[in-house]
């Protein structure tokens, strides 16, 4: 939208700005902002750094608040929702939303072609091929240049206001230039979506406060628009496509008439007004063959999209011809969407088992009739807790759809409640630990039942799986089934034992001979000299992940000396909050879990900090945390390097934390880390070259 002479105009501004802040005027501050935004979220070529974004932001704030009449319905600040002000009021669309015919397959679309050349009297049509987006279906109306509404699709005749939580969404600019264009309104449509990496670290965010995710993308961003607190919605990082132009009114005494003849044209007016519409996705391609070809290429590339697609649409390019083709009441006839392979399956939910973790919490898994999905065989899949059954009223015997989102783990939809014979059967949840029959408890904030005996088999075997494992005691070879077998045949009943197995029993076990048992005896002497926080890690200690076993590690000579820790102290580490404290303590005060520690020193394990003298390096006493997709470096080697010269890295955004590493397709810790004006957020190659110097 902006050419190079203005983003250098823009940039000039920005830099003389933050030479001299107080000089700028409101005005200008607010374009450079829109600018700034532009770049970020539509167009994805930065040019200045969210911290520098940021002062201009808060000067903007403190103009705004040292004088209150400056504020305008587009400011930048204006996105900000401050209270729970949503109603969602039902209000008309200009023009219907009508839906899009369905295609599956070439022949389909050969149809389709040959009903439009018909009513076309052509020989051969130009068609503009664009993304099926898979979100949530808008519609905006400017007025005046403003944004003075944005709503869900509705029943195509009428929706829901949803401005408040669509001013959230930054690819969606508040004010457009359009009465220079003679236009005085436009009612336009287009998907929100959430992108795989913002839906990736928003299902983390749930899985940490133990809610079960959300199935897909789709849900999550259509649940997001009909959030009661706008803020809510800002922080699930939504974006929006724009790609359809219903209805614009011209300006009093202009002419609109030849302003557009072609759909590709639109899409390229919505761009060139500020919007993030398919302009580059799209592919004008004329004679139906070769669209059919194109659909079939871009379905194998569906996986390599940033978001979720479902398909493509496929429009008629020229607006005369759509206008002489028409529309049925549902759909018109000069598009249709052509749906990729479902990724979706109904199958029948026919039995649930209750499996046990480290932890103890009990886990209802599906057992499904077999399906495929996507070329993937699936027969059970995670039902997470209590609630996300009560929730989606899941019985056994019920018709189920289930859903596997790209690269995401399948997922249930929802029931078939129309389906329902009468035989179905309400899933009860057991009181006692299905496998040492122990009273399951709840804490209040928890929806995890858990057992917590520390007798449970299931809890004592999951445990030793967990402390072999490759980022914890890595002990190769060591594999799950082994273990399971092990321990049935009695020889390995505790971790201890690890250390203490009478190798010579397991000869000739099936898959034993005396190659392997001699990788495992050497695997088994290797893992005793794991540095201290791989130990840590390996003990499975609630919420004490990798680096939080990394932290506590740096902060001790020996491993015992945690028990003069109190959860005061215990805080005051990088990135240890009040429940991880809490965990820490209680977990160094147990006597039993002392007594395993001592047990594992004297079978010779490692329990010292190796590497206590703080590296020196350009990066010490700096916190860095790294989000997105790296591109020429791997994120374990990167945060290696940050170790290396002396840095730490941090689990979460938090004040503590000094620089923020942006990769591709970052997602909520980078707009969590723009609220906190100290952290610098630096690109791949501000670190690359900060490491160097
Ligand atoms: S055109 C009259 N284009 O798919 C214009 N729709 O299954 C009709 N959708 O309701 C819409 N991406 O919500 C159009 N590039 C795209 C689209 C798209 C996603 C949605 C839209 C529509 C639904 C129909």
């Amino acid at each position: 939208m902006y050419n190079k002479s203005q983003i250098q105009d823009f940039q000039k501004i920005t830099i003389d700005f933050l030479k001299n802040p107080h000089k700028i005027e409101i005005e200008t501050l607010k374009t450079v902002l829109k600018f700034h935004e532009y770049q970020y979220y539509v167009a994805s070529e930065p040019t200045i750094s969210d911290f520098e974004y940021d002062q201009l932001y808060q000067q903007l704030i403190a103009l705004e608040s040292a004088n209150e009449s400056l504020i305008t319905a587009d400011s930048p600040s204006q996105r900000v929702g401050n209270s729970l002000n949503n109603s969602f009021e039902t209000v008309a669309h200009l023009v219907p939303m009508l839906s899009l015919e369905n295609s599956y397959n070439a022949e389909d679309l050969t149809d389709f072609d040959r009903k439009a050349k018909e009513g076309a009297q052509l020989e051969i049509l130009e068609y503009c091929v664009e993304p099926k987006f898979d979100g949530a279906s808008i519609s905006l109306l400017y007025e005046n240049d403003l944004l003075v509404r944005a709503c869900t699709r509705g029943d195509g005749i009428a929706g829901e206001d949803i401005t408040n939580n669509i001013k959230q969404i930054r690819s969606i600019p508040l004010s457009i230039p359009l009465l220079a264009q003679g236009i005085q309104q436009m009612e336009i449509r287009g998907e929100v979506i959430m992108t795989k990496k913002s839906f990736a670290d928003f299902n983390a965010q749930l899985k940490e406060k133990q809610i079960a995710p959300l199935a897909n993308p789709r849900n999550a961003a259509a649940g997001s628009l009909r959030m009661k607190d706008p803020k809510e919605v800002g922080d699930r990082n939504l974006d929006a496509f724009i790609y359809h132009i219903s209805y614009f009114l011209a300006a009093p005494g202009k002419s609109v008439t030849k302003l557009l003849a072609t759909h590709s044209g639109s899409l390229e007016l919505l761009w060139n007004l500020g919007f993030r519409s398919p302009q580059k996705e799209k592919k004008l391609i004329t004679g139906i063959d070769k669209v059919i070809a194109f659909c079939s290429t871009f379905e194998a590339e569906r996986d390599n999209l940033p978001y979720e697609i479902d398909g493509l649409v496929i429009k008629i390019n020229d607006f005369a011809l759509q206008e002489k083709l028409g529309m049925t009441s549902h759909h018109p006839r000069w598009a249709i969407a052509y749906k990729f392979k479902a990724r979706q399956a109904t199958t029948i939910l026919e039995n649930v088992e209750f499996q046990v973790g480290r932890t103890g919490a009990v886990t209802p898994v599906a057992k499904l009739k077999v399906v495929a999905i996507g070329g993937v065989m699936v027969s059970s899949i995670s039902m997470h807790n209590q609630e996300y059954i009560k929730e989606k009223d899941l019985r056994l015997g019920d018709t189920v759809i289930i859903e596997r989102a790209g690269d995401v783990i399948p997922q249930i939809v929802q029931s078939i409640a129309s389906l329902r014979k009468g035989t179905e059967k309400i899933i009860s949840f057991p009181t006692h630990c299905p496998v040492c029959n122990t009273l399951l408890e709840k804490e209040e904030a928890e929806a995890v039942w858990r057992c917590n005996s520390p007798l449970c088999t299931a809890q004592i075997i999951e445990k030793i799986i967990h402390f072999v494992s490759k980022d914890a005691m890595d002990i190769k070879s060591f594999g799950e089934a082994n273990i399971r077998k092990f321990y049935e045949l009695g020889i390995l009943k505790t971790i201890p034992d690890l250390y203490t197995l009478e190798l010579e029993k397991i000869n000739g076990l099936e898959g034993f001979g005396k190659k392997s048992i001699d990788n495992l005896k050497a695997a088994i002497e290797v893992s005793k000299a794991q540095p201290l926080y791989r130990f840590i890690y390996a003990l499975g200690i609630r919420f004490v992940g990798e680096t939080t076993a990394k932290t506590i590690a740096s902060q001790v000579h020996h491993i015992l000396d945690l028990q003069n820790y109190s959860e005061e102290q215990l805080q005051a580490f990088e990135d240890v909050g009040v429940k991880v404290a809490k965990s820490i303590f209680n977990f160094f005060q147990d006597a039993k879990n002392i007594q395993l520690i001592q047990s594992l020193e004297a079978l010779g394990l490692n329990m010292i900090q190796t590497n206590t003298k703080a590296v020196d390096g350009n990066l010490t006493g700096l916190n860095f945390l790294f989000t997105g997709t790296l591109l020429q470096l791997k994120r374990s080697d990167a945060e290696s390097m940050v170790e290396a010269a002396g840095g730490h890295i941090l689990s979460g955004v938090s004040s503590k934390l000094n620089y923020l590493v942006v990769g591709d397709d970052a997602g909520s810790k980078l707009e969590k880390a723009k609220k906190i004006a100290t952290i610098k957020i630096i690109t791949e190659a501000d670190f690359i070259e900060l490491v160097k110097n």
